[in-house]
């Protein structure tokens, strides 16, 4: 059930795939299928908690960068999930929206996208974003350069609250405009290990800060401050 102390908008950095897999000896594509496995966990925990927005980031634009065979792995495994997991988030409310640039990805994955959120338009419990080929530094150049109908496609709604799993300290290009003034949580866990009580414990000092917004003691919110994708 949804409180006034949990994060309206989380965002989380889905780190660590790669480690979890190395330390425990086996081929980094195995970390990959277990992160997949904790974020269907995951992205059901923030739904049931009342989150309103979830967005995940799965694959950066520089994530091309990697071994040919790990990002058609990753690729793959996208395709194979979204056609898995629709019918569950159709069934809990949940829409889905892929988020990035589409004309670099394997037509079955575009196909797949489309298809997902066509399906899933109505659901108004949750609004899940995933971050494929997504670039936050390209998504503000597209929204500078868009002219009379800007940002509607590239800047999301403000983040209150950021998650990066494995242990590293920066942003990786997620979501730069969207996170003026996100709370910000690192955790050491590496993503196939975070578990639902770990996000209990990030809401639970999320509660506890004092967001003051530049302003003196605690504040709400504000609305968002530039024409957004819907919320
Ligand atoms: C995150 O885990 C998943 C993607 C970036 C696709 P990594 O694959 O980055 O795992 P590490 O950081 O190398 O351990
Ligand atoms: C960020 O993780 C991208 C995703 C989690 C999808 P990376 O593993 O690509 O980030 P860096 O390279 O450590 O900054
Ligand atoms: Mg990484």
């Amino acid at each position: 059930m949804a409180t006034a102390t949990v994060p309206g908008h989380v965002a989380i950095i889905m780190d660590g795939n790669g480690r979890w897999a190395s330390k425990r000896g086996r081929p980094r594509w195995m970390g990959h299928v277990r992160g997949a496995h904790t974020a269907r966990e995951i992205v059901a925990h923030c739904a049931r908690a009342g989150v309103q927005q979830l967005t995940l980031y799965a694959f950066s634009s520089d994530n091309w960068k990697r071994p040919r065979e790990e990002v058609g792995f990753l690729l793959d495994l996208f395709t194979s999930h979204l056609d898995r997991q629709l019918a569950t988030l159709i069934k809990h409310g949940i829409r889905l929206s892929i988020i990035g640039r589409r004309d670099r990805l394997p037509p079955a994955l575009v196909t797949a996208i489309e298809h997902a959120e066509a399906r899933s338009a109505q659901g108004t419990r949750m609004h899940l974003r995933v971050a494929i080929d997504y670039s936050s530094r390209a998504a503000i150049t597209a929204a500078l350069t868009n002219g009379e109908t800007p940002a509607a496609e590239s800047l999301l709604p403000n983040v209150d609250m950021v998650i990066r799993t494995g242990g590293e300290r920066r942003l990786s290009d997620f979501l730069l405009w969207e996170c003026a003034y996100a709370e910000l949580a690192f955790l050491d866990v590496h993503f196939p290990d975070l578990s639902t009580a770990d996000v209990d414990a990030v809401f639970a000092d999320f509660a506890a800060r004092e967001r003051r917004f530049g302003a003196v003691g605690k504040q709400p919110a504000p609305a968002a401050d530039v024409v957004l994708a819907d919320a």
